[in-house]
């Protein structure tokens, strides 16, 4: 049997994906660079193992494709994926589609589409989100490669990728990079959401003295309401597990040091590049940064004071209202990077149809994309998406909650960078004068910088001439 698609790479997401792909009436065929693992795969696919052609070596595997042929990689993408590419491309001839399925740099991506290009082969970098489960039954699907590419594998991505209200969830957002770009902001949106779920979650535990199957249960409650989503959905599910043993909260025995794998990283190295400022995924980098100085804070935890007052948390009304501010205030940042990024890469990126294949099978799947959705199209050309229609209305009325929150934070000495960083950017925003005037006086002042007056075409330079 010949096979429509080949998957390298049988680890959780990779074997997932297959199995989704063989679901759909697809023909599969699989490897593995461990080949030991394929026979146990095919073994675990029940009655879908019909449509499944497991090959060692990665000869084979080429071979059992009907060509064109597709090759789709879900393995590490960094180096392993570079090498695997140069043992590949002599194996297959000109039109053949090689596909990246793995979270990776833009940056690699857009050298190896320009570098298969040049062999006439055609190169996707597709962003895959919604963990195991997602690739199994149905994931958002970011693609990036060419109009060509697209078409052909279009009715395979529709076939498997999630759905809202029958509506697949997966885009061609552009060529080369484009998509695995638009996965590493998913990722880093997501990253800030998960922090700011962790603050609150903090908040409750350490200044209200809440224990964490209480705090879950509140999650669930916010899980019918506008806050909606997956990463609240899981939170709650996460705080009301209890170890069999001991019947304790498992939360309660995790070490506090977030791991990362480098997509909210990218997301603040492209961003700066781009000089773009989601304040709200750096604060989340940072804290995960800070979770894992682990020694450094248990040194410093009582030996410095916290200089904090007594306040009360906020009820939950507020907590859930204020985080609500919040997370559309992170969203909507990631969506500015995005638009940049589509300005300095020629991309012409949709923003609306991204808010709406997020709105299904990925992590930060939520109530608000759907309605992100529908401010970014009714957004003015260039607006400020801070103006995104109803999303002001839903800012004005929630913000006063985050002030609360943030406010009770501060006062009484609980981290909350992430909440923080949405309300200093909402504010900042809302300055149409700022302070930014002395910085430029300083700058001159000390690099003969110059300025621009308000009042004046310029440059200009001060009259400074002592330093009293
Ligand atoms: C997804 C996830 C997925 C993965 C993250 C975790 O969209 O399905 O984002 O890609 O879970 O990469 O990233 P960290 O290990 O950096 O938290």
């Amino acid at each position: 049997m010949q096979a429509d698609i080949g998957v390298y790479g049988l680890g959780t997401m990779g074997g997932a994906l297959s199995l989704n792909l063989a679901e759909k009436g697809f023909r599969v065929a699989v490897s593995n660079r461990e080949a030991d693992w394929i026979a146990p795969f095919v073994a675990g696919a029940g009655p879908l193992a019909e449509r499944i052609v497991p090959r060692e070596g990665l000869e084979a595997f080429i071979a059992a494709l009907t060509p064109p042929r597709v090759v789709l990689f879900m393995i590490p993408s960094g180096t392993p994926l570079d090498e695997m590419i140069a043992q590949v491309t002599p194996l297959l001839s000109p039109g053949d589609t090689i596909i990246d399925a793995g979270n990776a740099d833009f940056n690699d991506t857009e050298r190896r589409a320009r570098a298969l290009a040049e062999k006439s082969l055609h190169f996707v970098g597709l962003g895959i989100s919604g963990g195991e489960e997602g690739a199994r039954h149905g994931p958002s699907m970011m693609f990036g490669g060419s109009a060509e590419s697209w078409d052909r594998l279009r009715p395979m991505a529709e076939a498997i990728a999630a759905r809202y209200r029958g509506d697949p969830c997966v885009a061609h957002l552009g060529p080369g990079g484009a998509g695995h770009f638009v996965k590493t902001v998913h990722n880093g949106i997501e990253y800030a959401d998960m922090q700011m779920i962790a603050e609150i979650y903090g908040l409750l535990r350490d200044g209200a003295g809440w224990e964490a199957g209480r705090i879950g249960a509140l999650f669930s409650g916010w899980n019918a309401g506008p806050l909606r989503s997956f990463l609240i959905e899981v939170t709650a599910a996460v705080l009301k597990a209890r170890d069999a043993g001991t019947g304790a909260p498992v939360v309660d025995a995790i070490r506090d040091r977030a791991a990362q794998k480098g997509t909210g990283r990218w997301t603040m190295i492209e961003a700066l590049k781009l000089g773009q400022a989601p304040s709200t995924i750096a604060a989340a980098v940072d804290a995960r940064v800070w979770s894992s100085q682990h020694a450094a804070r248990t040194a410093v935890a009582g030996a410095i004071p916290a200089g904090a007052r007594d306040v009360a948390i906020p009820a939950s009304p507020a907590l859930e209202e204020g985080l609500r501010a919040a997370r559309i205030l992170a969203h909507l940042q990631g969506f500015e990077l995005l638009r940049a990024a589509s300005g300095a890469f020629g991309w012409a990126l949709d923003l609306p149809r991204i808010a709406e294949i997020w709105r299904a099978g990925c992590i930060i799947r939520s109530a608000l994309l759907d309605e992100l959705a529908e401010a970014l199209r009714a957004v003015p050309e260039g607006a400020p998406l801070l103006l995104g229609p109803g999303l002001d209305v839903t800012l004005a009325r929630t913000v006063p909650a985050l002030r609360a929150v943030v406010g009770a934070g501060v006062a009484g000495g609980w981290p909350v960078p992430a909440l923080a960083a949405a309300l200093a950017w909402y504010d900042s925003m809302r300055q149409a004068r700022g302070s930014a005037n002395l910085i430029q006086a300083q700058r001159d002042f000390f690099g003969h910088h110059g300025f621009e007056r308000i009042d004046a075409p310029g440059p200009h330079h001060g009259p400074w001439t002592a330093k009293d």
